[in-house]
């Protein structure tokens, strides 16, 4: 049997981490980690309390009365966020949380919580895990590393039709606006901001499709594990 390894897909917003992620865990029989939605979650568990996540102390009592967990759908065949119980995998991908985020995202007692999750979800390895750090900080050595990239308009193009799907009033403008923020303030901020680690593979999806990412992807695996 092969050794299991980690797997790590950082990138910018949007660019197609999540696909790639859950095509790999699937072929390689891997769990799909989507480190995103728990960094959603605690902001939807903010925003319906009320929390000033301006205030340290609001923020260690509210983190303090939130369990985070993953429970595989059958019927979606994904695994799905728990939030206190509370099945919350449709309601976090909202533009209302997309807004709010990156601010929550940037708190470092916010990253530690969720970092030390992360974490333990590794210790067996045969994980991918997408997200902003995970190459950098949370599996800092993850065997193999994959930095994904894609030009703007592709990005916004890809998101928009995501969320037009759902939200119809939403606006090509909408998204583009809420896709640089994030950009901006998960590379500028101060704890694990969003950087390529050095020794992730960089990927630019512009101009390939799902298959031919797939196919590259699995290929840098085989490198890594022999066929
Ligand atoms: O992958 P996503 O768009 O669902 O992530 C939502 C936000 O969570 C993203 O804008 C930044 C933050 N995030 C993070 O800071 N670190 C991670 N490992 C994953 C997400």
């Amino acid at each position: 049997m092969k050794k299991k390894i980690i797997i790590t897909i950082d990138g910018w917003s949007s660019c197609g981490k999540s696909t790639l992620a859950k095509q790999l865990a699937k072929m390689l029989g891997y769990v799909y980690i989507d480190s995103g939605a728990m960094y959603r979650a605690i902001t939807l568990f903010f925003l319906r309390n009320h929390t000033d996540w301006t205030d340290p102390k609001e923020v260690k009592a509210a983190l303090k009365q939130i369990e985070l967990h993953f429970e595989y759908n059958e019927k979606s065949q994904q695994s799905e966020i728990m939030l206190n119980d509370e099945n919350v995998e449709y309601v976090i991908r909202d533009l209302v949380i997309a807004e709010k985020v990156s601010d929550i995202a940037a708190i470092s007692e916010v990253r530690k919580f969720a970092v030390a999750q992360q974490q333990r979800m590794g210790k067996k390895k045969g994980i991918v895990m997408d997200g902003r750090d995970i190459g950098t900080t949370v599996f800092p050595d993850a065997e193999l590393k994959i930095f994904m990239t894609a030009d703007i308009a592709t990005r916004v193009e890809r998101r928009f039709k995501e969320m037009f799907e759902k939200n119809p009033n939403i606006t090509i403008e909408d998204v583009k606006s809420n896709l640089e923020m994030r950009d901006y303030i998960d590379s500028n901020r101060e704890v694990s901001p969003l950087r390529k680690a050095e020794d992730a593979i960089l990927l630019d999806n512009t101009n390939i499709t799902m298959k031919e990412q797939l196919d590259y992807a699995l290929k840098l695996y085989n490198e890594r594990c022999g066929k």
